[in-house]
């Protein structure tokens, strides 16, 4: 039994904020920012719109892409690193909101790489019977962790949501999966703010070595990708798409050049939403599917990494 997106679905928050007007609030410029990242805009969700929120949008498209009724869903995993509380899960305040009630219903936080977590645990929901129609989102209002006084983080960072269905299927869909930790690099990529007594004790702001962070991506993207391949005993020439997590168009453009695959064939759309950490790679798979460059039957490789460090990927028949 195979996992197989028969839908997906995204969401930006209408509120663009781009690289000349954070220019006007730090020390930085759209030169520098597209030359080091290559984003040139992000989006910012307004103030009452929760992770939640965005989530129900993306969720609701893919569920209409794949002409999949609500009655059918039987698992809903969201990947955040932004809840809207504390507790309950963002997945049971989406599971409310989306006015169905019953199938479990949880988050995961693996930072950047948590869309790849989700979606390789549904997929093993799926493949072991426990579910039959699983929904994963990857939703994140990442600007209620942004200093925006800290130029090396404020530029980065952005909001938004996106969403696969998944369906039981004898065709085959998700071919591999690959996931990752090593606890040993949380220093250098955190956000270590905890509630206390009802005040927040620690920073609670992105605070990230970007070099090192730098390093460390492009080196376990490189090998996550080598390895995925493998289980599923499939060659860099059959990938038809690679859709990375979309933090740096510098790390996007070693992977693809690691696995001999052109520009051509990646899907690229942090210009526009920036790093929306475990929402980059469902938007960026959205936006090919909606665009027509990805059709039915093609092979994708997602992969994605983050704090942590907690890193993946997912080898797709689409
Ligand atoms: O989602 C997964 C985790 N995130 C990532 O994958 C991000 C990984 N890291 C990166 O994308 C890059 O390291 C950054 C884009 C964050 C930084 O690029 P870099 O080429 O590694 O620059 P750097 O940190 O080495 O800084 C170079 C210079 C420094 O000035 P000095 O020391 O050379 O005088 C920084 O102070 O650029 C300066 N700088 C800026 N200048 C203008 C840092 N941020 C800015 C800025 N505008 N926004």
């Amino acid at each position: 039994m195979y996992a197989r997106i028969v839908g997906t679905g995204s969401y930006l928050p209408e509120k663009i904020l781009t690289n000349a007007e954070l220019a006007t609030r730090v020390d930085t410029s759209d030169e520098w920012i597209a030359s080091r990242t290559g984003i040139r805009a992000r989006h910012v969700a307004a103030d009452d719109e929760k992770t939640s929120d965005m989530a129900l949008h993306a969720v609701t498209r893919a569920l209409e892409a794949g002409g999949v009724a609500l009655e059918e869903v039987d698992l809903l995993i969201v990947a955040t690193t932004t809840p809207d509380n504390i507790f309950p899960s963002t997945a049971c305040l989406l599971q409310e909101k989306l006015g169905v009630h019953g199938f479990p219903a949880f988050d995961v936080q693996a930072v950047c790489a948590g869309f790849i977590y989700a979606l390789a645990t549904a997929n093993a929901m799926i493949q072991s019977g426990i579910a039959r129609c699983a929904v994963v989102v990857g939703a994140e209002k990442l600007t209620n962790l942004i200093n925006w006084d800290d130029r090396a983080t404020c530029v980065l960072f952005g909001d938004g949501a996106g969403a696969v269905v998944l369906r039981a299927s004898e065709e085959p869909g998700i071919l591999a999966t690959q996931l990752h930790a090593d606890g040993r690099y949380s220093n250098i990529l955190k956000a270590e703010g905890r509630v206390k007594q009802g005040a927040i004790d620690g920073n609670p702001y992105i605070y990230m070595e970007g070099n090192a962070v730098f390093k460390f991506a492009v080196r376990a993207l490189a090998d996550v990708a080598e390895k995925t391949l493998a289980a599923a005993g499939l060659q860099q020439s059959d990938v038809d798409w690679l859709v990375p997590h979309q933090a740096n168009l510098r790390i996007i453009e070693s992977t693809a050049k690691h696995l001999h695959l052109p520009m051509e064939q990646v899907i690229v759309t942090v210009d526009r939403h920036g790093n929306t950490s475990a929402a980059s790679i469902p938007l960026a798979l959205d936006a090919g599917v909606k665009d027509g460059r990805i059709k039915p039957g093609q092979t994708l490789l997602l992969e994605g990494i983050g704090g942590g460090f907690a890193w993946g990927s997912v080898l797709v028949k689409f």
